[in-house]
């Protein structure tokens, strides 16, 4: 866990890493204890340094595999800092291409936002970039390049940023799951990033599923051990429900933002960029042991991890303390007088595949090499569209243009027979409807999964001026089309 390096926050991430240390260090090193980065102490904030690497994603006993990361290790470096605080960061970039940072859920000023062209040029090979922001919301957030994601994120880029609340709940551990899931073959990940099988279906979905950039050992808890597991899905495509045998997750976050704190009616289903803040409270008995089973495709169930009760339970009882977060300052939606549109998702093998321009940034970069070898069309293809259009690169004409503070009431149509997780930047936005029926909690999300053929409504006051991206976060979508802007002004 790598922090600024303050009294509190050293304390903290001591006792975590001891606690979390069970297995044979694999643990310890999968909560991003990352000995190859480089951390300035000074206050000065931290440096990224995007390069080619490896990383034990098999474990520490396997042959490591090839990836590209951050600061040597995946993920990337837990980012730790104060709801208020100002985050500094220094990318630097060690690959062959451009790349970017984006801060995936966090309310950052438009030239922050790490999308190339659109709010910055890329960070060209060898330069930096410095990214400063304050964080208004406390939660759980990520970090991710937004160029060549389907390939960059698919390698590897990304890591978590934890914006921790100015008055924490009370909680024995406080731990990070990042998940992820690889295509490997032989050992090595696998070409065919972005082939055309992977892009018009479901996106690139990997055979091997890591938590914290490794095949995870057993997580090693006492009884009535309260933790707070915040999970954060960073595969390109790959959408995790997790069921907890025995267990009862309460749901204190989504994306970062509190809820009223709910017990899970299934799995916990996080689609891809999505975050899920849980409490579990370590109900098992002394000794026993449990699976933690990845459930959501069907007939494709597979054992994520387990957890592991020592002899010894930790209290008699669970803890009592409150599991309620305080609210972000995020605005209210005001219905009356709000702006309402239609947006409507389409393409995708059986979808309406009609009207649509063609191009998107998968095309562009075949053509330009690296790309073919997977199958890759060169010159473009049938993509997905946002109402009807499919995008090319990142910069375009904006679908809406809502003027700033004024409330925005979308209506969105998943017009194909595929899931779909879309994300809009610069902003969080209540669920408040999903199939005509409202929702049970309203949540505030940046990223809302749709079923296929699924209708959600989002609500939110566009206060955060700019152009922002609405995309899907299947990376493999988005490249191929399913992406758009959104003008605040
Ligand atoms: Cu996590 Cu536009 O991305
Ligand atoms: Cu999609």
């Amino acid at each position: 866990m790598i922090k600024k390096v303050n009294r509190r926050n050293f304390l903290v991430g001591g006792g975590a890493a001891v606690l979390a240390g069970g297995a044979a260090g694999v643990w310890s090193r999968s909560l991003g204890q990352t000995p190859g980065s480089s951390l300035s102490s000074n206050g000065d904030g931290w440096r990224l340094s995007a390069a080619k690497g490896e990383a034990p994603l098999l474990g520490v006993n396997k042959a490591p595999v090839r990836v590209w990361n951050y600061n040597g290790a995946v993920p990337g470096p837990e980012l730790r800092i104060r709801q208020g605080e100002r985050l500094r960061v220094v990318l630097e970039n060690g690959l062959d291409e451009g790349t970017t940072i984006h801060w995936h859920g966090v309310r950052v000023p438009n030239a922050m936002d790490g999308v190339p062209h659109l709010t910055q040029a890329p960070v060209e090979p060898g330069q930096t970039f410095v990214y400063e922001f304050v964080a208004e919301d406390a939660g759980t957030f990520w970090y991710h390049p937004h160029q060549r994601s389907f390939e960059q994120v698919g390698r590897g880029l990304y890591g978590p940023l934890i914006i921790e609340e100015t008055e924490p709940i009370r909680v024995d551990r406080d731990l990070t799951w990042v998940l992820d899931d690889w295509r490997l073959d032989r050992g090595q990940i696998g070409g065919g990033f972005g082939s055309r099988h992977d892009t018009m279906m479901a996106g690139r979905i990997g055979n091997t599923s890591t938590i914290n950039g490794t095949v995870p050992a057993s997580l090693q808890t006492r009884t009535n051990e309260r933790i707070r597991l915040r999970l954060i899905n960073a595969a390109n495509a790959r959408i995790f429900g997790l069921d907890f045998a025995g267990h009862k997750p309460i749901v204190i976050a989504i994306d970062g933002q509190p809820v009223e704190p709910h017990e899970l009616n299934g799995p916990a289903v996080i689609g891809p960029a999505m975050r899920m803040d849980l409490i579990l409270d370590m109900s098992g008995a002394p000794g026993s042991r449990a699976a933690v089973n990845d459930v959501f495709y069907e007939g494709l169930e597979y054992q994520l991890t387990q957890i592991q009760y020592s002899n010894s339970p930790l209290r008699s009882r669970p803890l009592k303390a409150s599991i309620s977060l305080p609210p972000n300052p995020l605005a209210e939606p005001v219905f009356e007088g709000a702006q309402r549109h239609e947006v409507r998702f389409g393409g995708g093998m059986m979808g309406m595949m009609g009207g649509q321009t063609v191009g998107g940034e998968m095309g562009r970069h075949g053509s330009s090499g690296g790309m073919m070898s997977g199958g890759m069309m060169g010159g473009g293809m049938m993509g997905w569209t946002v109402n009807g259009v499919s995008a090319s690169g990142h910069v375009h004409d904006p679908i809406l243009t809502i003027p700033r503070g004024r409330t925005a009431v979308l209506n969105l149509i998943n017009d194909t027979a595929w899931w779909h997780p879309i994300h809009l930047h610069g902003h969080s936005f209540r669920v408040i409807s999903r199939n005509g029926a409202p929702t049970a909690h309203k949540e505030w999300q940046d990223t809302v999964l749709m079923a296929p053929q699924e209708t959600a409504e989002i609500a939110f006051v566009a206060d955060n001026p700019g152009d922002w991206m609405f995309h899907c976060h299947i990376l493999e979508h988005q490249a191929a089309g399913m992406m758009a802007t959104i003008r605040v002004k």
